[in-house]
């Protein structure tokens, strides 16, 4: 293949369904942008998922090269802060959504988007953490923030099994917190023992409400992937003071709750956002992943797989099927 092509995963609609196949295409076939990468791996989230099979309405342009992160090599740049050959990482920004993203050879994007790849993680190992991981930094960072320290208390997890969830945990047990994982597949519990989880919770024990304002108090943080039912019935149970970092939608997206909670106990809800993070809250988060995520746990979650099963990843994650972190190697 000529120097200035490469292999893309390239989506088109069609009566409301979309399709893909993988495409030469050429650095003029590109979107604007001041900093072209060579893309080494991308990542199949939760959020590629919905991409890949035409849901949720996130993309509104097709043809459309799917893919929310991605980790690679400058080939060329027009901003300050890069120059070719450095290493980056790119989460969020809405890339992969309404700007073409990182299931392909190259992309192109704004330079501000980008952040350099820490010094302890190589591409591969930064697309296994990818959206997923980062925003689980992200949530045990909210936690810290609001006076969450090991001794605390038991820390909850929710959609444990998945990539938000197998990443928090091993953060989690890494920084010394009692975990407790909750998961609705009996066939994962020693995986997740071995991410650091201290305790299993079955996922049926939260996904119907109880039918009282408040239970007992058990939780000293939570971090909520799943939403819904799980985190209403949540809510009722945290310690005083103690904070949920909710930051998925797994489960559903309407919660009942009660004022209680929050007025007789000062439970607090977090909303953890990823996508419009600020550049330095970014750069804090991905220095405390190179920190905090042990690189053999993380190793243990990795499912690599090629351009060419993007599509079956994309179906296999929305039915809760993936374990841990999918990554597409490209080049
Ligand atoms: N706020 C943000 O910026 C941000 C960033 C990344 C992800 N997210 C969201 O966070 C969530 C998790 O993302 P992910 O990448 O970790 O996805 P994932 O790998 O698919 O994991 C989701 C996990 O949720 C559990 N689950 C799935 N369906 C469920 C249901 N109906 N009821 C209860 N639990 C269910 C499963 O865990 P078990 O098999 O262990 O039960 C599944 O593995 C998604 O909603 C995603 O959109 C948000």
């Amino acid at each position: 293949m000529a120097e200035d092509r490469f292999s893309a995963l390239v989506l088109t609609e069609a009566d409301g369904t979309v399709a893909g196949e993988i495409k030469e295409l050429s650095e003029a076939d590109l979107p604007e942008g001041d900093v072209t990468v060579r893309v080494e791996y991308s990542g199949v989230n939760y959020k590629d998922g919905l991409i890949l099979n035409g849901l949720g309405r996130l993309v509104r342009d097709y043809p459309h090269v799917p893919g929310i992160d991605f980790a690679g090599t400058v080939a060329q740049s027009h901003h300050a802060r890069y120059a070719p050959g450095d290493k980056v990482v790119l989460t969020g920004w809405r890339v992969g959504e309404i700007h073409w993203g990182g299931l392909a050879g190259k992309a192109r994007v704004r330079g501000d988007w980008l952040v350099p790849l820490p010094k302890r993680l190589d591409a591969r190992q930064a697309m296994a953490v990818g959206t997923a991981g980062f925003t689980a930094m992200l949530c045990v960072l909210a936690l810290e923030d609001h006076g969450v320290a090991p001794g605390s208390g038991k820390i909850v997890v929710t959609g444990a099994a998945g990539g938000v969830g197998s990443v928090a945990i091993a953060i989690l047990g890494k920084l010394g917190y009692e975990v407790a994982a909750v998961t609705g597949r009996a066939e994962t519990h020693d995986y997740l023992r071995s991410l650091g989880a201290t305790e299993i919770v079955a996922r049926e024990a939260l996904s119907e409400p109880s039918g009282k304002p408040m239970e007992s108090a058990v939780w000293g943080g939570a971090i909520d992937t799943v939403g819904g039912a799980t985190l209403s019935r949540l809510i009722g149970q945290m310690a005083y003071g103690a904070p949920i970092a909710a930051c998925g939608n797994a489960g559903g997206i309407k919660i009942e709750t009660n004022v209680l909670p929050f007025i007789l106990r000062g439970v607090k809800l977090l909303g953890i956002d990823s996508v419009m993070q600020p550049y330095e809250e970014r750069l804090r988060a991905w220095e405390r992943i190179g920190h905090d995520l042990p690189m053999d746990r993380l190793e243990s979650m990795i499912e690599e797989i090629g351009l060419e099963e993007a599509m079956a990843a994309g179906a296999k994650v929305l039915k809760g099927q993936v374990r841990g972190r999918t990554v597409v190697k490209l080049s």
